[in-house]
């Protein structure tokens, strides 16, 4: 098993291996007491691992009780989420009870932030399920749900007690989930270099569990160092945003119909060109970051010109005094935060 310990507001050990599923029950039962548990899942993973995880929960001890919603970005919202502290006040859930969000990154951002806020906070861990929600959501504390007039608006900072991660359900994952994850898969190369480079560039299959296990492990590990030095976003943790500001915009214009990892790729492959161009990122590293990019298949987006995702920004106002900050890269394993003038910014395109 691969044990990654974070030192945040709570310390907290993610772990990882195959068929951790179905040793949830005894892993938690390291850190809790016999308790009520609300798996909550969406309706997908609730099929096909919900009485895994129930299960093992119940030979230990667990009084487990299942919350299950439709799959899918537009359940995240603050109907679903009232649904959950309903559920758990209807229950009786006390203080010392706990939540267990068993699914992607929409269920650990809603499950998550209903346990940060249910009676000011009950304890939960998070059992990711996708590619994404493995390397990046399930890990940092960054819990919200959407609002209509935006994505992830109301949240909070609040971490789990404990990251379960089972290599063996990304078997099931279909493959447009799998991209979607390695477009932030993509982004901890570039931020951090050093070993996750020979594994990405040989290629990353969900079947080899030892393979993809140290891959996440590397992830998470670079995501948790970040956090221990920044947890509530003031600056160090801008750095994850890397390739996120001209994604963000893509996803926008899009209307959410490109997911969030391939767009990721894209704001990586424009911020790549722009530093390049600056003579910034040398040769030798921006041909490694473009040949990930294509070795992993992810698509050009040419739908949108500059000035398009430039007038995103200005209407969600990252653009302070006609500069707007992004994570350069210089080299793989050298990103910095820079405010940029927006007009060079599209004199570099
Ligand atoms: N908190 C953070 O730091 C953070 C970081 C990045 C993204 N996010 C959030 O994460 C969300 C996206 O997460 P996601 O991409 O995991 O989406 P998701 O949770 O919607 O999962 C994607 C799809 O895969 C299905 N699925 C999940 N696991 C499966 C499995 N093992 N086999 C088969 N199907 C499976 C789900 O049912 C769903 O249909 C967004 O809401 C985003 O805002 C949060
Ligand atoms: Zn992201």
């Amino acid at each position: 098993m691969e044990i990654v310990k974070v030192h945040a507001s709570k310390t907290y050990d993610i772990k990882i291996e195959k068929d951790l599923l179905y040793t949830v029950g005894e892993e938690i039962s390291t850190i809790k007491p016999k308790c009520k548990v609300l798996v909550v899942s969406d309706d997908i993973v609730h099929d096909l691992y919900g009485k895994i995880v129930a299960d093992s929960l119940i030979t230990c001890g667990y009084n487990v009780f299942e919350y299950t919603f439709p799959h899918g970005e537009k359940s995240k919202n603050l109907i679903t989420y009232g649904n959950i502290l309903n559920f758990l006040a209807e229950s009786a859930f006390t203080r010392s009870d706990l939540v267990v969000a068993l699914g992607g990154g929409v269920t650990g951002d809603m499950a998550g932030f209903a346990a940060s806020t249910y009676m000011r906070g009950i304890d939960y861990v998070q059992v990711p399920t996708t590619l994404l929600s493995m390397i990046d959501s399930s890990v940092g504390g960054k819990t919200a749900v959407d609002l209509p007039s935006g994505k992830n608006l109301v949240g909070s900072f609040y971490q789990p007690i404990m990251v379960l991660i089972d290599t063996a359900t990304l078997t099931t994952l279909p493959c447009t989930e799998y991209k979607n994850g390695m477009g932030e898969g993509i982004k901890y190369v570039v931020l951090d270099g050093g070993e996750l480079i020979p594994i990405v560039e040989k290629g990353i299959r969900c079947s080899c569990a030892n393979e993809i296990g140290k891959f996440i492990k590397l992830c998470v590990t670079s995501k948790a160092n970040i956090v221990e030095k920044d947890e509530k976003e003031s600056n160090l943790r801008r750095l994850l945003n890397l390739g996120h500001t001209f994604a963000h915009s893509i996803e926008k214009l899009s209307n959410y119909t490109i997911p969030h990892g391939v767009c990721v790729a894209e704001g990586l492959r424009i911020i790549s060109d722009i530093s390049h161009k600056q003579g910034k990122l040398n040769d030798l590293d921006y041909n490694k970051i473009i040949n990930l990019l294509e070795k992993y298949e992810m698509p050009r987006i040419t739908d949108y010109s500059m000035q398009d995702m430039i007038n995103v920004m200005n209407v969600d106002k990252k653009v302070e005094n006609g500069n707007i900050n992004f994570v350069i890269p210089y080299a793989i394993g050298d990103c910095r935060i820079e405010s940029i003038p927006l007009d060079k910014v599209k004199d570099l395109i």
